[in-house]
């Protein structure tokens, strides 16, 4: 049974990994920017499953949040050994923006690149107190190659892509291992603009759910590193 800190979990893939890592026994600390959307949920902690549900704010944006949040998981579970950080913002923001679009760049990268590095920074000492610990990182096949015009956004996931190997390099000997999952579109509010591809063509949240949930019960000497996730060719 491991005790996984999700960020991004009151929606969209994070809750479907959320619901299924609990399902599979685990302890699951959920960071969320708003608390209050987990009430009425499958995720709200009720009798019989408060033991293994904690809910703690976490603003990606805001890194006092994380060092909070991580406080709250040691103090109800007495520590952890899994990150898995879903929260992300997507943005159309093309290479040759508009003045005006300057601020999705900076939100993209605050967001998506400076978020999970804070956290994940934060965690750090205790994560490896575990010989054990795992990494796993929602980037997307946006962070591995360039498809169309999504310069801000693939910028971002290939930064977080870095950031992945990074501290792969720095855990690996004690015994950290880090997952990239890379999919294509996904069926969540994300891609509910997207219209090149139907909806139930794309790959499920619950899809994404399963593969976490095989990687959290793989040993450290078969962890993938990077998931490619196509609903589509790619050429
Ligand atoms: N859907 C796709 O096609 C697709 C494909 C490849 C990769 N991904 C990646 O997968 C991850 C999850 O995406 P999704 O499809 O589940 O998207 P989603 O349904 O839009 O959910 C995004 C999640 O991120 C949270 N979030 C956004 N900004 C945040 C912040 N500043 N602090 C904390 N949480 C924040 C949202 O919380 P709020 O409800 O508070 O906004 C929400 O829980 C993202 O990193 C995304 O880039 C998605």
């Amino acid at each position: 049974m491991r005790t996984i800190l999700i960020s991004g979990a009151n929606r969209g893939i994070g809750y479907s990994i959320a619901k299924r890592a609990l399902k599979d026994g685990h302890r699951i600390s959920l960071g969320v920017r708003d608390p209050k959307m987990m009430i009425g949920t499958e995720l709200e902690p009720k009798k019989g499953s408060n033991e293994q549900i904690l809910i703690s704010r976490y603003d990606a944006n805001q890194p006092e949040s994380a060092k909070i949040w991580i406080n709250n998981t040691i103090s109800k579970f007495k520590k952890f050994d899994t990150i898995i950080n879903c929260a992300g913002i997507f943005k159309k923001t093309p290479f040759l923006f508009d003045s005006h679009e300057e601020k999705d760049i900076n939100d993209l990268w605050e967001t998506n690149v400076k978020g999970p590095w804070y956290l994940i920074k934060e965690a750090w000492n205790e994560l490896i107190r575990s010989d054990n610990s795992r990494v796993i990182v929602l980037v997307s096949m946006s962070g591995i190659r360039s498809k169309g015009n999504l310069a801000g956004y693939s910028v971002s996931k290939f930064a977080l892509m870095g950031l992945c190997q990074t501290i792969r390099n720095q855990g690996w000997n004690k015994g950290l291992r880090v997952t990239a999952i890379c999919p294509s579109w996904v069926n969540t509010q994300m891609a509910s603009e997207v219209n090149i591809i139907r909806k139930e063509e794309m790959s499920q949240p619950e899809d994404i759910a399963s593969i976490t949930s095989l990687l959290l019960q793989l040993p450290n000497s078969s962890v993938p590193f990077e998931i490619k996730v196509n609903c589509n060719l790619e050429k």
